[in-house]
């Protein structure tokens, strides 16, 4: 590991890792940069809000609690985050006056706890709880009662900066907007993680005042009071920075999501899934995609996807909330929104699948097929320009091009029932409700709106009738 070299040398008597240690996740923020009327924590990236990334990251890392400070839009960060795991609370900062006044508004939820806690800023989606253990046991070997993160950027923009002194041992942080010319020109910044020991953290913090450029109380001043209490701050340097780069505005915010969908995509290829262009595949950290399943250019699976094994995905599909069984094939440019399709069945290319579509095994949906709240049974097909919304498909059933179930009646939607075997004539319309029985035939161009017999022929179009020298006549009497 390429660490920076530090102020801090490991003690010879490493500490066995305590159990106690605790994860503080900073939440409360406005987030201005990103001119929102969405709280910056809240921004979905790759499927999951972005606090959700680092709660789970400090609960994978194996801490005994995590107390998440809220603040603006509370209520919505609280949902996000998700009251499942009873070892998440929360804790809320009334008024968002700095990241050291966020801490401090976790004193009384912290009382009585002794030993580690973690900080963490809220907007780190990118975060890997493997990072947080390599963090927590530099922190325990460096035996300081305050560690850092830190990270080495050409570009240090906005960061704080860390100085160090003669001995290269942390000084102070100094934010960017308190900074000289000279410190602004620091390439080692703050992350935004820490990791410190509850005996020292409230005593020292309440000593921050709020005398910068922001007027905030800084949790990065924490720092400077330890220094001046002869105390040791340490720093471990992280060697992928991309991973630790706090989101503040818009352009970081698809930076951080361009990374989580290539390592959602390394997982996959890991995993034996084929991505044949995975700088222009997006698939959302919560999705699952099975073995030996090609997944081509622009796809997009959304959501609890979740795709079989053997699968074909074509270019530029969306697939969200669904799940796809083995040996699907979905040819390009389909979107699938909270469908179900079982294994074999072919879809696309340019077919639009609505929610509670459930497909059956073998099932042929075709180009500009366009399928609602449905369900279709096995082998049935329909394969070219229909509308099919509130049905109830049997199995074997074919449906011809330009079928459409007027399934809505201005007020009421009602539903068309095809059963086993049907054959449904091109161009038909099925006023719903309506039932079509057991291995009925529908007449091309029949606009059904009784109950077809089982094994019946249905026919409701006009007649033809034909005009013997139509055409010669008219064109004699035009002359
Ligand atoms: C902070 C650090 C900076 C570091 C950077 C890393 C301070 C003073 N500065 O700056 O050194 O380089 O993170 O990304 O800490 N928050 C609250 N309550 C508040 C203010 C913020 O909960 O009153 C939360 C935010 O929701 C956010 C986190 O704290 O998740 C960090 O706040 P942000 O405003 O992004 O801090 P930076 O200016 O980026
Ligand atoms: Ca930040």
């Amino acid at each position: 590991m390429t660490t920076r070299k530090t102020s801090i040398k490991p003690s010879p008597f490493p500490d066995p890792r305590p159990r106690e240690i605790y994860a503080l996740v900073l939440a409360a923020g406005v987030g201005k940069r990103m001119h929102s009327r969405t709280a910056k924590v809240l921004h979905p990236l790759a499927g999951k809000p972005m606090v959700r990334y680092v709660v789970e990251a400090a609960l994978e890392a194996r801490v005994q609690r995590v107390v998440v400070i809220v603040g603006d839009q509370a209520d919505e960060v609280q949902s996000a985050v998700g009251s499942r795991d009873r070892r998440v609370g929360f804790c809320v900062q009334e008024h968002p006056l700095g990241t050291g006044h966020a801490v401090l508004s976790a004193e009384k939820a912290l009382k009585g706890l002794e030993g580690t806690l973690l900080i963490l800023n809220g907007d780190l989606p990118s975060l890997l709880p493997s990072t947080l253990r390599t963090f927590l046991d530099f922190h325990f070997q460096a035996g300081a009662p305050l560690t850092l993160l830190t990270a080495v950027i050409p570009e240090p923009g906005n960061y704080g900066r860390i100085v160090r002194n003669y001995n290269s041992e942390v000084a102070r942080i100094v934010e960017a907007t308190d900074a000289t010319p000279e410190e602004r020109q620091i390439k080692e910044i703050n992350a935004g993680i820490y990791c410190v020991q509850l005996s020292h953290l409230f005593k020292h913090l309440r000593q921050a005042g709020a005398n910068n450029a922001q007027g905030e109380v800084y949790l990065t001043e924490l720092v400077e009071i330890l220094r001046h209490s002869h105390r040791k701050v340490a720093a471990y340097c992280h060697p992928d920075s991309e991973e630790v780069l706090g989101v503040n505005n818009r352009r970081e915010l698809a930076r951080a999501g361009k990374t989580l969908f290539l390592r959602k995509a390394a997982e996959l290829m890991d995993a034996g899934v084929t991505i044949l262009d995975p700088e222009c595949t997006y698939v959302e950290t919560p999705a699952k995609v099975g073995r030996d399943t090609v997944l081509a250019p622009l796809t997009f699976l959304a959501g609890e996807t979740t795709i079989g094994e053997n699968c074909r995905i074509g270019a530029g599909t969306r697939i969200s909330d669904s799940v796809l069984g083995d040996e699907v094939e979905v040819l390009d440019h389909c979107v699938i929104t909270r469908c179900r399709i079982a294994r074999g069945s072919r879809i696309g290319p340019f077919a639009h699948l609505r929610p509670e579509t459930d497909l059956a095994e073998g099932v042929r949906i075709g180009n500009f097929v366009e399928v609602k709240k449905s369900r279709i049974g096995r082998g049935s097909k329909a394969n070219h320009l229909a509308y099919l919304g509130d049905a109830e498909i049997g199995s074997g059933v074919n449906v011809g091009a330009g079928v459409i179930t007027c399934n809505y009646d201005g007020e009421k939607k009602h539903k068309t029932i095809l059963e086993d075997g049907v054959f449904v004539g091109s161009d038909s319309q099925m006023v719903a409700p309506v039932r079509v029985r057991k291995g009925a035939y529908i007449g091309s161009g029949s606009t059904i709106t009784k109950e077809v017999p089982p094994y019946a022929l249905a026919l409701a179009r006009g007649r033809q009738v034909n005009i013997e020298d139509w055409v010669k006549k008219r064109k004699k009497k035009h002359r």
